[in-house]
């Protein structure tokens, strides 16, 4: 991998976003690099949870590369974005191991498009967000334009889109587009600190729930259905099986994750 660092340890991922000099923003090839590592990880039964951040103090990622779709055509940016999509945004929304976004800085364009995939967020007290590619001559194209929405709500997505403006890490608390802004130096202790919480959880259950919360934005998917049949899927594990038994014998439970 070149422009991503994967660390791990105690059942949690930290994978970096390393380009620095470019402000982690995002080319085709470390969107590719993201993809192979989400999905070696999802794979990985000792990976439990995956923070993502942005290397240096900075930027968490500063949009899509714009020196590579400076040129393209109408047929290449619609490419673009649907293999983007495919490969990191909707890849990550729906993946079964938990992600957390550490926004340590700039969150902009397809930077915010990628926290807002993940399944929640924390910021440093420094972070900035925003969609800023109208200023571009372009619209967000990584999902932005219906996570945010959201997220946050309609009103509020139209105002940050149309303004291409940057709210700062207090103003995304109370839009309710992070969980939690802390001081930077700890943002990442503080991330992996709830990642752990969500270790010592059933691994299987927390999947089955992550369909079931994400099914309520699919259109023609009733997510009420997608939870009786989760909620039922899980009486057959044997996390389940280990969870009643160790309440009931009035101890910690240990998870086998399947
Ligand atoms: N794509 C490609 N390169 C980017 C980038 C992006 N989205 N964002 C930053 N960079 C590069 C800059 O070109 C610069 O590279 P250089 O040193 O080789 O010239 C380097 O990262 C540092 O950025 P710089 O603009 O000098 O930092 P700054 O502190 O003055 O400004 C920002 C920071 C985030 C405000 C500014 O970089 C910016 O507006 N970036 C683009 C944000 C954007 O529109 N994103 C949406 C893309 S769809």
């Amino acid at each position: 991998m070149e422009n991503i660092l994967i660390d791990k340890q105690d059942n949690v991922a930290v994978i970096t976003i390393n380009r620095p000099t470019k402000l982690n923003a995002l080319n085709k090839a470390t969107i590719q690099e993201l993809h192979d590592a989400f999905k070696a990880l999802n794979e990985d039964k000792e990976v439990k949870a995956i923070v993502i951040t942005g290397s240096g103090e900075k930027a968490f990622v500063a949009g899509a590369d714009i020196s590579e779709f400076a040129n393209f055509s109408v047929e290449n940016g619609g490419k673009l974005a649907a293999e983007g999509q495919a490969l990191l945004f909707d890849y990550v929304q729906n993946l079964s191991t938990p992600v957390i976004a550490a926004i340590n800085g700039f969150a902009l364009g397809g930077g915010l498009e990628l926290a807002m995939a993940c399944h929640f967020r924390t910021a440093s007290d420094n972070a900035k967000m925003g969609l800023p590619e109208v200023t571009l001559g372009v619209i967000p194209g990584y999902g932005g334009t219906q996570r945010l929405a959201q997220l946050v709500g309609k009103g509020r997505a139209m105002e940050m889109i149309m303004t291409a403006g940057m709210v700062d890490a207090n103003t995304a608390l109370n839009y309710g587009l992070v969980n939690h802004v802390v001081a930077q130096e700890e943002l990442l202790d503080f991330t992996k600190g709830i990642a752990t919480k969500i270790t010592r959880n059933s691994t299987v259950a927390i999947g089955k729930a992550i369909e079931a919360v994400n099914a309520n934005y699919v259109d023609g998917v009733d997510g009420f259905k997608v939870e009786i049949k989760n909620f039922g899927a899980c009486f057959g594990t044997e996390d389940f099986k280990e969870g009643t038994t160790a309440f009931l014998e009035k101890r910690k439970p240990v998870f086998p994750g399947n």
